[in-house]
């Protein structure tokens, strides 16, 4: 395994349930470690572009309508592994689904909007390659040396 680097949001629905800081101790418990962080309003253009895989998916306007509902708060992720450890920090897409003691599972309203599920998070290493620059320039990103 290797060291990595992984995007990470805490979506509106979580900022709005002030439970971020128990988001973070959930990656910081876990091991990984925070190396850029910033909240933000997105614009629908950013969200828009962001999920852009999904243009022509059903969900896509509702989808965009969410993530720009208030503001987001990004992070990197750092670690051993750290893209698939957040995947499974998180949990299945949709709240009804979580295993129990994810992310999703346990900030998630599972009778809610099955789309509100608290975070998001790179799916793999050429996703993460794309989606850190998104929101980050290298200036950025912080060596954790000590
Ligand atoms: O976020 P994740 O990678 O688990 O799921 P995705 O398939 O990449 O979908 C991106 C986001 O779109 C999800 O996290 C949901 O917020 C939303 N979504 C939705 O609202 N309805 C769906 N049927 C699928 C996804
Ligand atoms: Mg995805």
């Amino acid at each position: 395994m290797a060291i990595e680097r992984t995007l990470s949001m805490i979506k509106p629905d979580a900022v709005a349930k002030n439970v971020i800081g128990e988001i973070y101790s959930r990656f910081e418990k876990a091991g990984l470690r925070i190396v850029a962080a910033k909240m933000q309003q997105l614009s629908v253009e950013q969200a828009a572009k962001f999920y852009e895989v999904h243009s022509e998916r059903p969900f896509y306007q509702e989808l965009i309508d969410f993530m720009t509902s208030g503001p987001v708060m990004i992070q990197v992720l750092e670690g051993e592994n750290a893209i698939a450890l957040n995947r499974e920090l998180m949990g299945a897409t949709f709240p009804k689904d979580a295993e129990a003691g994810s992310i999703r599972a346990d900030f998630c309203d599972a009778d809610g909007d099955q789309g509100e599920n608290a975070v998001h998070g790179s799916d793999a290493a050429e996703t993460a390659a794309d989606e850190i620059p998104f929101f980050f320039s290298a200036e950025e990103l912080c060596a954790r040396l000590r």
